[in-house]
């Protein structure tokens, strides 16, 4: 092919570059952790939160100081969040691209959880993330200007799981809002969702090892996802010209199907 045909003109924009300086929410263990890690060894900064910081992020900050910044931040904190970017970004340089990340569980029948244990679901896994992609994007617009987002949500908003309904409304919710946003930012950002089937961490944790099991049987693959299944894709996503877009990448071990 000529150098003509692939040249981007005002139809066609050039691709979205790799990301060199990735915000992640909830990197302070389980799979965030692991995003933290990959996208470090994949020659990318990063900046990540999480109301705890723990042992492992600190060491990690503290090794590589010019390419990780960390800080203790609730992501329900809207005005926290936006000095977290400006503090971190005035460190690392300009933020191009977002992983939202952090999330908490659920683990009770719809009609058994309290009225603010839902409210506390939607704010953390809804709400928060939205507001973390507005942030984001409002910094990155007036930077590079381009750049990518990764939502990870989870399975759970595509198939029913006893136990979390309010949990899969958000999940569900981020996949739609992924859609939308990657329409909103045409030409400019990439924006798509990984939806990982269960995994051993803390948030699923509360599962027992009859459950566990039962979920592994289901599973055509033979055996359970883990975070290591997961960090290739959003690899991909953060670095490569794969073009994909405004989609849901399950990973389950094919699970839902
Ligand atoms: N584990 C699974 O089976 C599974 C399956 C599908 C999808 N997922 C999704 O995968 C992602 C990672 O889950 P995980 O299993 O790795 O969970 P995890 O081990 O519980 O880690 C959750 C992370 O989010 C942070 N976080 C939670 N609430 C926060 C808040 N209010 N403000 C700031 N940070 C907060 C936690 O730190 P602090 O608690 O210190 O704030 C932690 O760093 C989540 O989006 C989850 O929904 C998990």
């Amino acid at each position: 092919m000529s150098d003509t045909a692939t040249a981007p003109t005002a139809a066609t924009p050039a691709a979205i570059p790799p990301a060199t300086c990735v915000l992640i929410s909830g990197g302070s263990r389980g799979l965030g952790l692991s995003l933290v890690h990959d996208a470090l060894a994949n020659g990318a900064r990063v900046a990540t939160f999480a109301r705890t910081v723990t042992p492992e992020l600190e060491a990690l900050a503290a090794e590589r100081p010019d390419d990780v910044f960390v800080g203790s931040v609730d992501i329900t904190d809207t005005k926290a969040i936006t000095t977290f970017i400006k503090e971190a970004s005035a460190k690392l340089g300009p933020i191009d691209a977002l992983i939202n990340n952090a999330a908490i569980g659920q683990d009770s029948l719809h009609v058994h959880t309290s009225p603010e244990r839902v409210a506390q679901i939607v704010t953390t896994n809804l709400t928060a993330p939205l507001l973390l992609a507005r942030a984001f994007l409002r910094h990155a617009m007036a930077k590079s200007g381009r750049g990518r987002i990764v939502m990870v949500t989870s399975v759970c908003a595509q198939r029913g799981y006893s136990g979390l309904v309010t949990y899969s409304a958000t999940k569900g919710g981020l996949d739609s809002a992924m859609r939308t946003l990657a329409r909103e930012m045409h030409g400019r950002f990439l924006v798509n969702s990984v939806a990982p089937g269960f995994f051993a961490s803390e948030m699923s944790s509360v599962l027992g090892n009859e459950q566990l099991s039962t979920i592994t049987r289901r599973t055509p693959s033979g055996r359970l996802v883990e975070p290591d299944n997961i960090t290739p894709v959003v690899r991909s996503l953060l670095f490569d010209d794969t073009n994909l877009n405004g989609q849901v990448i399950t990973i389950d071990g094919g699970g839902s199907i």
